[in-house]
């Protein structure tokens, strides 16, 4: 089965105007809600060409960036070096595969529509995450369908924020919260996003 449905979209997905502030708003919302350091080991569940992991990499040690689609790693790999952290880049289907290292935290921007089962997710991150560690996770609020123009994988059209927090607290997730992280404005209207932090 092909899961990258980012292939034709690899190349030019920051020329995009929206979507670039849209991740710069996510990015500034992880630091403003979440206590970032210098000695910390993040992962970017879904982390496509970087836009977000870049913005947040002067604040840690190191960013493992976990992607499904070889044509946005290899955008990403155009980064490695001119981040400011360290940066390992992981081909992974992250549903159906295992990541043996643990991590600090789990950050994740527009990357869980695209998950079947969130709650299976979460559990994921858990097991990912060492003692104390939290996640930022960003996503659209339910809408009407018609964010995406084109297939890449949706299996949800955004997320009630009631439900998903019922699905990390489900996977043992404490001290779950919710904020508004930001507005994309597309020509036919506006979806907001929401950024979900929580504590292992
Ligand atoms: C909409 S893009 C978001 C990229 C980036 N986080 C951003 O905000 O610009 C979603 C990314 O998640 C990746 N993805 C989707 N499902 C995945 C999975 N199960 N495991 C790993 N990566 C996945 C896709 O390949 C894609 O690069």
């Amino acid at each position: 089965m092909n899961r990258d449905y980012f292939e034709m979209k690899a190349v030019s997905y920051e020329k995009d105007d929206n979507r670039v502030s849209n991740v710069a708003s996510i990015a500034n919302s992880i630091i403003q809600n979440l206590y970032l350091h210098k000695d910390m080991h993040l992962m970017d569940f879904g982390s496509g060409t970087g836009l977000l992991l870049e913005r947040i990499a002067p604040l840690v040690r190191k960013i493992t960036a976990v992607d499904v689609s070889k044509s946005m790693n290899n955008q990403l790999k155009q980064k490695q070096g001119r981040l400011g952290c360290e940066l390992d880049i992981l081909e992974v289907d992250l549903e159906l595969d295992d990541v043996e290292r643990k991590f600090d935290g789990i950050i994740s921007s527009m990357t869980m529509h695209h998950v079947k089962d969130i709650g299976l997710m979460f559990e994921k991150f858990h097991k990912l995450l060492s003692d104390d560690g939290v996640i930022a996770i960003s996503d659209l609020d339910s809408e009407d369908g018609n964010f995406h123009t084109e297939d890449t994988g949706v299996y949800h059209f955004g997320f009630n924020r009631d439900d998903i927090s019922t699905a990390a607290k489900k996977a043992n997730f404490r001290d779950v919260s919710i904020v508004n992280a930001s507005i994309v404005k597309k020509p036919h209207g506006e979806y907001s996003v929401f950024l979900l932090t929580a504590k292992k």
